[in-house]
């Protein structure tokens, strides 16, 4: 077993990047698609099905683990993992992000955010050391920064102001965690669009020195395009030699866009999310499985899909539990938007490999535009 924290970088293709990231508890491929466990679970997934999906590693949340059940309870029943039963790395968020969109009456200061928890009212706050701490307790392999991350557009002056206090976060998060062999303390970059706040930001992170870097406060209302303008010059201002994560992103065009672009890490809860609400992506795109027209449907939801739902039951089977709400529409639907994104994350590891890039995607683009079967 692996003691150390490490990431190798073994092929590039453009700007696209495939490498291994090495942990205690297992390797994970780059790019690596992380599925979202936020309440420690991948909602109507067992966490068997996660791993036979193909990932490596799953997202969890600080902010929703702290108010229910609690830190200190998973800690004292043997940390996330063995209490939701996923052996392989987990990365937490920081709940920077998490307390800003959910929580009610925040406070924000330099000492961090004071928050009603949105369940229950109770009062809290979280700060970069209240952070680290929650974080060290859940047993989180990957530990994230506690930042801001303002919503988009905002103006130049508050995204420079909120920057740099997130700057700070991240100098006493680097303090407060402290040295943890096997366990790795990511930055994240913030600063809006704004190229020279991004450098501004990039900077300050490499100085601190963490074992990963992240792009943070994107995917908050900026569309694609204003995004991958972004992606153009962020990932270039941080480490080459360390991991880099987007998060928070996205759909498949946006994961396909982001490794063009330098992106070695991702997280969303669209696969998961989107399959409870009867969406399923395919090679061909977006398929809405409530519509009429998959009624009588004998044929599986994508031929060429090796998943439990595709290689067995039909269209219109999936259309009928679907309807009629039936707890296995979300858990053969999350099944399959999970492999579908696994699959795409394996045929960019292998493009990237074989100095394919552009091959991956010109395919990825060219299925897309025949549209669902
Ligand atoms: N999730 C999506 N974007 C962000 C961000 O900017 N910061 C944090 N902590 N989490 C995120
Ligand atoms: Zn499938």
């Amino acid at each position: 077993m692996t003691q150390r924290f490490s990431f190798s970088l073994n092929a590039t293709s453009g700007k696209a990047r495939t490498g291994v990231i090495s942990t205690p508890r297992g390797e994970i491929r780059t790019p690596a698609f992380m599925p979202v466990g936020t309440a420690a679970t991948v909602k109507a997934m067992m966490p068997e099905s996660v791993a036979a999906t193909g990932a490596d590693i799953l997202l969890g949340n600080t902010y929703h683990l702290m108010l229910r059940p609690t830190a200190e309870r998973i800690a004292n029943l043997g940390g996330l993992h063995r209490f939701m039963n996923w052996d392989k790395p987990i990365l937490t968020d920081s709940g920077g992000f998490q307390v800003m969109s959910l929580a009610d009456l925040r406070k924000l200061t330099e000492e961090g955010v004071t928050f009603r928890s949105h369940i229950d009212g109770s009062k809290h706050l979280l700060s970069p050391e209240r952070s680290m701490e929650i974080q060290k307790l859940l047993g989180s392999d990957i530990v994230m920064c506690f930042d801001e991350c303002p919503a988009l557009p905002a103006d130049r002056a508050a995204l420079e102001t909120s920057m740099r206090l997130s700057m700070r976060w991240a100098a006493r998060s680097k303090e407060a965690f402290g040295d943890r062999p096997g366990h790795a303390l990511f930055g994240i970059q913030q600063g809006g669009l704004e190229e020279d706040l991004r450098e501004e930001s990039a900077k300050a992170l490499r100085e601190i020195e963490f074992d990963g870097y992240a792009v943070g406060g994107l995917a908050v209302g900026e569309g694609q395009e204003a995004m991958f303008g972004c992606l153009e010059f962020a990932p270039d201002q941080l480490p080459t030699d360390k991991p880099r994560y987007l998060m928070g992103v996205g759909k498949p065009d946006d994961i396909v866009g982001a490794v063009k672009r330098g992106i070695d890490m991702m997280d969303c809860v669209l696969p998961s999310r989107s399959g409870r609400t009867g969406q399923a992506w395919t090679r061909r795109g977006q398929v809405n499985i409530k519509n009429a027209r998959h009624a009588d449907d004998p044929r599986p939801l994508d031929e060429h899909c090796t998943c439990p739902a595709c290689r067995n039951y039909s269209r219109a089977y999936l259309h009928h539990v679907f309807r009629a709400q039936e707890m296995i529409s979300g858990m053969l639907l999350t099944w399959h938007n999970l492999h579908y994104y696994q699959e795409l994350m394996q045929g960019m590891r292998d493009a990237i490999a074989e100095d394919d890039f552009a091959g991956f995607e010109a395919r990825f683009h060219a299925d897309r535009a025949q549209g669902d079967i």
